[in-house]
């Protein structure tokens, strides 16, 4: 699942693995025993199912983590100067380390100390433009209703020559009531996307192909296997690997703001309606799952 649990609100899952974006090399590099032909042949007869694998239980790097790591393994030198991220710092500070000179993070609510902009994504008009050489927007764009207004903000806050990224999912595990995450407020699973619809939203950005690089990652078996909680360890790099552009899972986008970007301002919309039941709590085990399998299946 694209949601982690966060490091102050859940201590679980942080002890016994190392962070997601490590853990992506001992992937890329090693070949884990749960891989191995006899192990996941065994694995795949437990397929046939109708709750995830451990109940929704976090730990091991997703699929869809891992290629999230891969893509931002390309760009590695993005990450300098003054960077921003969503929610925390951690990975800018993995990816920037030494070559960061501040590393902010932007949330709706100061609910950690990395969080330096209290802001709201979608309507961040007061804070100031031109100043990031990088944002982060990870595993986020799917709770920004005002998509278009949240991606238009993110370029603008931009340095001209600075580099947004970002990805976009086409389905997952849906918290019909909401999830609070202790973040400042539930937040709601508005969009699942496809690849021409994020494309679409970059032309609307007035970007032209040559200033952005959108890829795609996923195939059938690791879509499945992240519906599942498969994690990505059980799966040889060739399954990994291989692309199927009729079955993406991850749609990942790096924008480098043109030098004289003029973009219309989109005009705000807001969600007709919410849901009224209680949202999910995250949960210190199972993550975004909540307790949705955990008493019933
Ligand atoms: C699912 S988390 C993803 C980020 C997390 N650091 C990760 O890597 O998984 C979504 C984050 O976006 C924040 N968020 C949701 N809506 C937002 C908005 N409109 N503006 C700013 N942050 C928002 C949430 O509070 C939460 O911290």
């Amino acid at each position: 699942m694209p949601f982690r649990a966060h490091s102050t609100v859940i201590t679980m899952s942080a002890h016994k693995f190392t962070p997601w974006f490590s853990q992506y090399y001992t992937i890329k590099n090693s070949r884990n025993w749960r891989s191995w032909p006899i192990i996941r042949h065994l694995r795949g007869i437990g397929f046939r199912r109708i709750a995830p694998f451990g109940k929704g239980r976090q730990g091991p790097i997703s699929v869809i983590r891992y290629y999230w790591a891969d893509f931002l393994e390309s760009y590695r030198e993005d990450f300098r100067g003054r960077a921003l991220e969503i929610g925390d710092t951690d990975t800018i500070r993995f990816y920037g380390g030494s070559k960061l000179t501040h590393a902010e993070a932007m949330d709706l609510s100061a609910h950690n100390v990395a969080v330096q902009v209290v802001a709201d994504l979608t309507r961040a008009d007061q804070v100031a433009g031109d100043q990031y050489d990088c944002f982060l927007l990870q595993f986020s764009t799917n709770v920004l209703y005002d998509i278009k207004s949240a991606l238009y903000h993110a370029v603008r806050l931009l340095k001209p020559g600075g580099v947004l990224l970002t990805n976009f999912w086409t389905t997952d595990f849906y918290f019909h009531n909401g999830l609070d995450m202790g973040t400042g407020g539930p937040i709601y699973m508005h969009h699942w996307f496809t690849p021409i619809q994020v494309a679409d939203m970059l032309h609307d950005l007035a970007l032209a192909p040559t200033e952005y690089e959108l890829r795609t990652y996923g195939n059938l078996l690791t879509k499945i296997a992240f519906l599942l909680n498969v994690p990505a360890r059980e799966f040889v790099l060739q399954e990994l690997d291989y692309v199927d552009p009729f079955q993406p899972l991850l749609v990942c986008v790096r924008v480098v703001k043109p030098i004289n970007w003029r973009a219309p301002k989109p005009s705000y919309l807001e969600p007709l309606w919410l849901p009224t039941g209680k949202p999910q709590q995250l949960h210190p085990i199972t993550g975004h799952f909540g307790n949705a399998y955990l008493s019933n299946h």
